[in-house]
């Protein structure tokens, strides 16, 4: 039977390398815009819910922001919407969709995190933050739903050649995060889209709760 799966950030970038990739692999694709599901906005999340008449197989929560704020300069506001959008929208899907996938006997769930959820850079306290809470939840939220073949996992990319990416980094900067990782390149998109997918798919029947790095080694130095 086809399966569905619902990602998030599906316009460009690593989501729209996901959609590609399920896609080619049989499922159906459900991959709202910021128009009909604005996350850093909780009413839009709860009214798009309250419409969505249908059950998915897989979730990938994988939209994220990224706006730099040094300590000493953080606005409420931008955190919020930050927080809103990398954090609270992945609890408020996964708290929808989890136990309607319990109550089917399957499910997977993938949550896009970051390198920066381990280690961090200037300007990322609250992009570091969003991420360290989506592995925490990652693994409580694991624990609740593994006995019922219900699988929760993040994966936390290092640099990826996204617009994210040249939002925050400079030509020469970027030039310089080559020279400096052990694979001396950025992922391409396609290449976490392919880690996503195999954890959200059939293939991966005993990982849960993790977070898997997919960094190019950016990590381990
Ligand atoms: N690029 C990297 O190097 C890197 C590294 C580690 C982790 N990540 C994480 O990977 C994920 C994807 O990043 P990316 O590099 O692919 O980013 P991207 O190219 O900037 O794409 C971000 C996606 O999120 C969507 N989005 C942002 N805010 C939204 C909102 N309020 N409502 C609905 N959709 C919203 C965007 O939609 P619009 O088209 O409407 O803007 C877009 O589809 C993020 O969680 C990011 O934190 C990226």
């Amino acid at each position: 039977m086809t399966k569905t799966v619902l990602i998030t950030g599906g316009s460009k970038g690593i989501g729209k390398a996901c959609s590609k990739v399920f896609l080619e692999n049989g499922f159906s694709l459900i991959a709202p815009t910021r128009k009909e599901l604005d996350l850093s906005n909780t009413i839009s999340i709860q009214t798009y819910l309250d419409n969505l008449n249908l059950d998915i197989d897989v979730l990938v929560n994988n939209a994220g922001i990224n706006p730099l704020a040094y300590v000493g300069e953080i606005d409420f506001q931008s955190a919020n919407e930050l927080m809103n959008t990398n954090f609270w929208a992945t609890v408020m899907l996964s708290n929808f969709f989890a136990p309607r996938m319990r109550d089917r006997g399957y499910g997977r769930i993938v949550n896009v995190s970051s390198i920066w959820s381990g280690v961090t850079k200037s300007g990322r306290s609250m992009y570091s933050s969003s991420k360290a809470a989506i592995n925490a939840f990652t693994r409580t939220a694991a624990v609740e739903f593994a006995s019922s073949n219900v699988l929760i996992n993040a994966v936390a990319p290092g640099y990826v050649n996204t617009e994210l990416t040249k939002l925050n980094n400079s030509p020469e900067q970027i030039d310089q995060i080559k020279a400096s990782l052990p694979i001396n390149r950025l992922a391409e998109p396609f290449e976490i889209a392919e880690l996503i997918y195999f954890l959200a798919s059939d293939k991966n029947t005993f990982v849960t709760g993790q977070t898997i790095f997919a960094d190019g080694g950016y990590s381990i130095i």
